[in-house]
């Protein structure tokens, strides 16, 4: 658990929900460790309207209030969108039924709701993105002066190893790696938690037990994800304890010790013919070039799972 001393670390999170990323909206909404001050949205696992109205599904489902909601870039700075509905559906939350959200849409752009959130907060703000990270790349080109205000991004994405979407490249590092290249060049500290940690973050049948004994309409309603999501997992990838990726990135911030991370040298993968979009991360440090983010490489899995159950009880 958080160290009851520390103050909650103020956070916004940028997503494209998806069933992980729901996940990863409920930690941030109910961890003692972090205050969610917002949410953007961008086009990823399905197009943008989608997402968004998930995120506010998602925050409704739970019982969240007041945290701005607004909907950011549909596709890739550089690229057009490639989504995934064979891993999330045709609306990127297959399996239960989507209750009409309350939680209304922000009329903001994401990048003007990430840069007003910035200026108001007391403090530097950590941004945690769950998708393709082109609001990212967009908030640094348009608002430069936001980067003194955030005080670091971690990102779910990329992999030390082999890819889910190309043998070598993971799905939000492939939708926009010019996004991805951009904001690691910005000198802002970086953190990956990639496909190498995530792929430890398994929803066996003990955890989804585990989870639905809250018997709450947020469990329901995550077990109903739940069970969508590792059935396409094992349909595509031979993965029937589904990957649960996204939250990891925000344990990563709730609880900095709950990974593993180095300092070492990321690059990604813009042009490869075969190869578009890895992340190529230099654990040897074969490359002799400078450090310039932190990678994750391990995940302690119980007290990972202990935090989502937590944060699930907390919610309605
Ligand atoms: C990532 O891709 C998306 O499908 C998931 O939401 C996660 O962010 C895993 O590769
Ligand atoms: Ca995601």
């Amino acid at each position: 658990m958080a160290d009851a001393h520390r103050a909650a670390r103020p956070v916004i999170v940028d997503c494209d929900p998806g069933h992980d990323d729901v996940f990863a909206l409920w930690l941030a909404a109910a961890h003692p460790g972090l205050e969610l001050l917002a949410v953007t949205t961008v086009g990823g696992n399905v197009p943008l309207a989608h997402t968004t109205h998930n995120a506010r599904v998602a925050l409704t489902v739970a019982g969240v209030a007041g945290v701005p909601v607004a909907a950011g870039a549909a596709g890739p700075i550089a690229r057009e969108l490639q989504t995934a509905e064979w891993i999330h559906g045709e609306n990127g939350l297959g399996g239960p039924e989507l209750p009409e959200p309350t939680v209304p849409l922000d009329p903001r752009s994401a990048t003007e709701l990430m840069a007003d959130t910035l200026r108001a907060a007391a403090e530097p703000v950590t941004i945690v993105a769950t998708g393709p990270i082109t609001n990212v790349a967009v908030l640094l080109r348009d608002r430069p002066d936001a980067a003194a205000r955030i005080r670091e991004i971690v990102w779910m994405g990329g992999s030390t190893g082999r890819g889910n979407v190309t043998p070598y490249a993971e799905f939000n590092a492939w939708v926009d790696p010019e996004a991805l290249a951009a904001v690691v060049a910005s000198g802002i500290p970086f953190t990956m938690v990639g496909l190498n940690v995530t792929h430890t973050a398994l929803v066996t049948p003990a955890v989804r037990a585990r989870l639905a004994s809250a018997d709450t309409a947020t469990a329901v309603f995550g077990g109903e994800l739940l069970e969508f999501f590792c059935r396409t997992n094992d349909e595509v990838f031979g993965l029937p304890d589904g990957p649960l990726h996204d939250p990891v990135a925000v344990a990563a911030v709730a609880e900095p010790d709950v990974v593993a991370r180095v300092r070492t040298r990321l690059d990604v993968e813009l042009a490869g013919a075969e190869t578009s979009g890895a992340t190529c991360v230099d654990l040897d440090g074969v490359l002799g070039r400078e450090p310039n983010a932190w990678v994750a490489t391990g995940l302690d899995v119980d007290r990972f799972w202990d935090s989502i159950a937590a944060a699930i009880a907390r919610l309605r």
